[in-house]
């Protein structure tokens, strides 16, 4: 298996560019099958789960093609509505092919979603949703049949503003018999992606980003040419590495706005992030300042999906931090990786208390979920010596050419 080893200690410097948003590419492939037409998909990024996507697209009988950085899906020829293989199960945003295809075919047959280690991530609020629009569900040990004589729209309430929840009513609703509301929705930015892309085919909503979404149904969607936008928690990962690391860089991206409470972390840590005509730039004191509280929340309170890397840079800052983690009660599993390389964090339930030592040193460790992966990347970024990272597959998941990138910010980092 290969490993990722980094020579650390080095100040980062350069510029890089951010790949198309991992979160918001997910739901746009699985929105692509509720139209007998071509959907072209421009800046999508080259990562595991966007094959993987694409394998259960083409399971379902979507022919799908690349052209340079754009998907292509004709979902004309669609034959079939089961995904019982290896790969619904290990894909967690798998269940977001459910409300698609209830909307397109009025049936699905599917394994429970797997996905990275990082809790039990429930799918009630899924299942509740769908029932409430007319969906009937059977649960076997190992799948769920949902069928549908007709999905109606309806007045639905969240219990908690799920991301995937959000997206599928979304999808579900979109060729439902009437208007759906739905209440205490996600405001995530790759729910307000979908739905302007969900729009561009045609699609009646109203109120994304606010917690009170409107879809309006419609009879037919059709095919439409569209680019996704950057992946803001990768633009988050390279302002970690530099702010961890030291140095000046540039990011070209166009999602800056979409950072929520990331920048304000960063800037208490010391750290000057300024927009420029292109994205961002970022400046490192180094040295940084630690910081009191962080807790994940949904957007736009710090993500969750930054929380393993702000760990990672938190370990050299000044004083001690703490973070808790509201979302996924297994994203500590880094921690013990951490440690490996001198880092002072103890965990006590949600809460994680990180005291700054004044230097890590590079130890061969592992990789056990993507995030997770990408804090190693930037703590042996930030290291003496030389940084060895296993388990590579985890972070091959999200992040596109992730060794290029980070040569291009003057990091030593090899694929062996
Ligand atoms: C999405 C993102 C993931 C991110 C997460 C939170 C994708 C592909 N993944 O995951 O990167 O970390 O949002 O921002 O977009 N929950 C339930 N019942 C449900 C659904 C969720 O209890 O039916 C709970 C979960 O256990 C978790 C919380 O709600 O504690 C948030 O989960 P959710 O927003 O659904 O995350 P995902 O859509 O899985």
């Amino acid at each position: 298996m290969a490993v990722l080893k980094i020579k650390g200690g080095k100040k980062l410097s350069g510029e890089v560019n951010v790949q198309g948003s991992k979160n918001a590419i997910l739901p746009m492939l699985a929105a692509c099958i509720l139209c007998k037409d071509f959907v072209r998909i421009r800046h999508c990024p080259k990562i595991s789960d966007v094959y993987a996507m694409i394998h259960l697209l083409e399971t379902l009988g979507c022919d799908v093609t690349w052209e340079d950085d754009a998907v292509v899906v004709d979902a004309r020829t669609i034959q079939s509505a089961k995904l019982v293989e290896q790969q619904a199960r290990v894909m967690r945003s798998s269940i977001i092919l459910a409300g698609a295809m209830l909307g397109r075919e009025g049936k699905i047959e599917i394994s429970y979603p797997g996905g990275c280690s990082i809790g039990t991530r429930p799918i009630n609020l899924h299942l509740k949703a769908f029932r409430k629009m007319n969906v009937q569900i059977t649960e076997t040990e190992e799948n769920m049949i949902c069928t549908t004589s007709r999905l109606t729209g309806e007045d639905i309430e969240l219990d908690f503003p799920s991301v995937g929840a959000t997206e599928n009513v979304i999808l579900a609703a979109v060729l439902a018999d009437g208007m759906t509301t739905l209440r205490n929705a996600a405001r995530e930015p790759e729910i307000v992606e979908l739905c302007k892309f969900l729009r561009k085919m045609g699609a009646s909503i109203t109120g994304e980003g606010s917690e009170r979404i409107v879809i309006k149904g419609v009879t037919s969607l059709h095919g439409a040419d569209y680019q996704v936008m950057c992946d803001r928690i990768v633009l988050g990962t390279y302002i970690a590495a530099i702010a961890g690391a030291g140095g000046e860089a540039d990011i070209k991206v166009n999602c800056v706005s979409q950072l929520g409470e990331v920048c304000k972390v960063y800037e208490q840590m010391g750290v000057t992030i300024e927009k420029t005509d292109s994205g961002l730039y970022v400046q490192s004191p180094g040295k940084l300042n630690k910081v009191d509280l962080i807790r994940t929340r949904p957007y736009p309170g710090f993500p969750t999906d930054m929380q393993s890397q702000t760990m990672a840079v938190l370990t050299k800052a000044q004083g001690t931090s703490i973070i808790i983690e509201n979302l996924f009660e297994g994203r500590y599993k880094t921690v013990s990786e951490l440690r490996k390389m001198g880092a002072s964090i103890t965990v006590e339930g949600r809460a994680a208390i990180i005291k700054g030592v004044k230097a890590l040193t590079g130890a061969n460790v592992e990789a056990k979920d993507l995030r997770g992966g990408a804090a190693l990347i930037i703590a042996g970024c930030m290291a003496e010596g030389c940084t060895t990272i296993a388990d590579i597959q985890y972070i091959e998941r999200g992040y596109e050419n992730i060794v290029d990138c980070y040569k291009k910010l003057n990091v030593n980092i090899t694929l062996a």
